[in-house]
Order: C-alpha cells, then sequence, then structure tokens
C-alpha cells in the first residue's frame, strides 16, 4: 500500500506544490522590507516575516517523497513536525503513518491563516484522521506530547529549531530520526542547532542531505 498513489492525495500535493510555486511573487514584494532591514542590521526571515503569512515556503517533491520512504522504512507511528504552513509536508508524513498501520502525525503553526489552510487540505486529502495540527506557538503547543517520537521535522522559523529539539529531546529513542530543512541559507542562525547535532557524536550522527536547501538528517544513537 503507497498513499502516495492514492488519486485524492497525489491531487492535493499536485496542487499544494504548484500553488507554492507562486511564493516567488511573495518573495519579490518582500525585497524592499529585506533591504531595509539588512541596512539596520535585521536578520531576513524578521524583515520578511509580515510578507510571509499567505507564504507555503515548502518542502519540494522530492524532500516529500524521502520524508515519506524514511518513515514508512522506519515503520513510524508517531511523528512531530514543527512548522506546518498550508500542509504539505503534514500529508507525506500522515500517509506514511497510514501505510505503517496508523497513529498520529502532531503539527504545530502559528499563523492562523495557515492553521485553516491547512485543515482545509488535510480534508481534502482525506488525512485528517492522521493529523493533529495544534494552532500555536511551538514552544507551546508541543510541550505535551505522549510517548516517544520516531522521527521529528524541524521546519519553523530558524532561531526556534534548537530550542523545539531540546524541549522534545526526553521524548527521542535511539532510532528516532531528526530533520531540520534549509540549512544552506540559514548556515549562521542554525550553527547552534547544527553544533548541537554534530558535536554530540555519543548522542547523534548528523549530516546535511543534498536536497531542497539542505536538510539536516541526524539519527538518535
Ligand atoms: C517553512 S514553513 C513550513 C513549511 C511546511 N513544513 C511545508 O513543507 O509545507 C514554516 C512555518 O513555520 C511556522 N512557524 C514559525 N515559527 C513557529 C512557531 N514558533 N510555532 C509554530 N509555527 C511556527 C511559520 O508560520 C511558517 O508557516
Amino acid at each position: 500500500m503507497n498513499s502516495l498513489e492514492d488519486p485524492r492525495i497525489a491531487a492535493v500535493l499536485d496542487d499544494l506544490h504548484r500553488a507554492a510555486r507562486r511564493d516567488t511573487r511573495v518573495f519579490l514584494r518582500a525585497l524592499p522590507s529585506v533591504a531595509a532591514g539588512l541596512l539596520r542590521g535585521r536578520g531576513v526571515v524578521d524583515s520578511a516575516k509580515p510578507h510571509l503569512r499567505d507564504a507555503f515556503i515548502p518542502i519540494d517533491a522530492a524532500q516529500g517523497r524521502v520524508l515519506y520512504q524514511l518513515a514508512r522504512a522506519q515503520g513510524a507511528r508517531r511523528i512531530v513536525e514543527f512548522g506546518a504552513s498550508f500542509g504539505i509536508s503534514t500529508i507525506y508524513l500522515a500517509a506514511a503513518v497510514r501505510d505503517n498501520g496508523g497513529g498520529c502525525v502532531v503539527t504545530t503553526e502559528l499563523e492562523p491563516g495557515k492553521v485553516a489552510g491547512a485543515q482545509a487540505n488535510y480534508r481534502r486529502a482525506g488525512v485528517e484522521a492522521e493529523i493533529e495540527l495544534r494552532a500555536g506557538d511551538a514552544l507551546e503547543t508541543l510541550r505535551r506530547i505522549d510517548g516517544p517520537i520516531d522521527i521529528l521535522f524541524l521546519d519553523g522559523w530558524k532561531e526556534a529549531c534548537l530550542p523545539v529539539l531540546r524541549l522534545l529531546e526526553p521524548h527521542l529513542l535511539r532510532g528516532s530520526c531528526v530533520l531540520c530543512d534549509d540549512t544552506k541559507p540559514f548556515r549562521r542562525t542554525l550553527k547552534p542547532y547544527l553544533d548541537h547535532v554534530r558535536g554530540n557524536p555519543g548522542r547523534y550522527v548528523s549530516l546535511e542531505l543534498p536536497l531542497g536547501d539542505g536538510l539536516e538528517f541526524s539519527v538518535v544513537v
């Protein structure tokens, strides 16, 4: 069984990836604010944030398939995601959980408009039963997780990736996988995170996969 071939899921993913290509316009609109912010010493994401409320900024289809395949290989039943946006990555993960025999993807999103959009997309894809979407700041919404996490996918704003990882570390067991997206453009912001997963060889083995804008893949050992 491979739910990525399910016509309903495939059609929704196709549709969402196509819609996400329009993000280029959002980034163009954000350019003047980013330039002004840089002159004032602000970070790119901080300056662009007001423009990103309706931007997907998603994983690409190859990353989605890798997440799906990893979750299948692992037989993942409990997955936690930081940063749902409009739900593209969650749908890949939920498809895997379903094909593994059931379970839950707990995901979280800060922007109310995206929360509503993601819920609608989960329903359209028919995967809402496998997803629990928690609205709000991940550092609050992910405080309660019932049991060990098989896969943790970190794709929210980059300065929060290490705090979210630290919050959830008590739920990571040997063999748990942690993935963090966008390592190339955010190498500086992610330095404390990358130092943590690469500098603790007794706890993690870790390397950057050349997928999308760089996907750090860490396994708890
Ligand atoms: C790169 S997008 C996520 C894309 C999504 N994973 C996908 O592939 O479709 C990052 C999202 O994280 C959300 N976010 C950022 N910081 C957050 C936080 N502290 N708590 C919850 N969501 C957050 C943003 O609003 C944004 O929608």
